[in-house]
């Protein structure tokens, strides 16, 4: 069975409910899933994964949240070379320039983004759910 993580960062809730939907996919897919936000996560937890999602919303001035989840993406990203991976996170007001500067700084590190990020405005409706659901499903594969 493959072993699927969920690492989060939320501030207000919406990016936490796209990360229980995507643990949802991941668990109807038939994976092992397990949750963790950004302050449970290191590189030797991550090591025993497969894949592995990753959401944090837009902060900053489109940036990842930069007390928690930066520095433990920072931290971590050397060791996921070659992992499967996906991302996915709630903006607000932004063009989702932050999605696009970090699957800029995945691909640079080496991860393997096995779909499109998904991202949604402010809280996600069924569709962005529905669409989190499938991101989890694909790390399943
Ligand atoms: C301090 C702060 C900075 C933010 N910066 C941005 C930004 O640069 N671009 C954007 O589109 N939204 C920005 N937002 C809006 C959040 O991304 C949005 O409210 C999101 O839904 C929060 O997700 P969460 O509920 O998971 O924390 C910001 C929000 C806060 C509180």
């Amino acid at each position: 069975m493959k072993k699927t993580a969920v690492v989060f960062w939320s501030g207000t809730g919406n990016t936490e409910s796209m990360a229980n939907a995507v643990l949802e996919g991941m668990k109807a897919a038939g994976a092992e899933a397990e949750l963790f936000t950004s302050e449970q996560a290191d590189s030797a937890k991550l090591a025993g994964f497969d894949a592995i999602a990753f959401g944090c919303p837009a902060m900053g001035a489109e940036e990842l949240e930069e007390t928690e989840f930066a520095p433990m993406f920072d931290a971590v990203k050397g060791s996921l070379s070659g992992k499967d991976a996906a991302l996915f996170g709630s903006y607000g007001w932004g063009d989702g320039e932050w999605m696009r500067t970090w699957e800029e700084d995945c691909k640079n590190s080496g991860l393997n983004l096995v779909c499109q990020s998904v991202t949604c405005c402010e809280a996600p409706d069924d569709d962005a759910l529905e669409a989190c659901r499938k991101l989890g499903g694909e790390l399943a594969k």
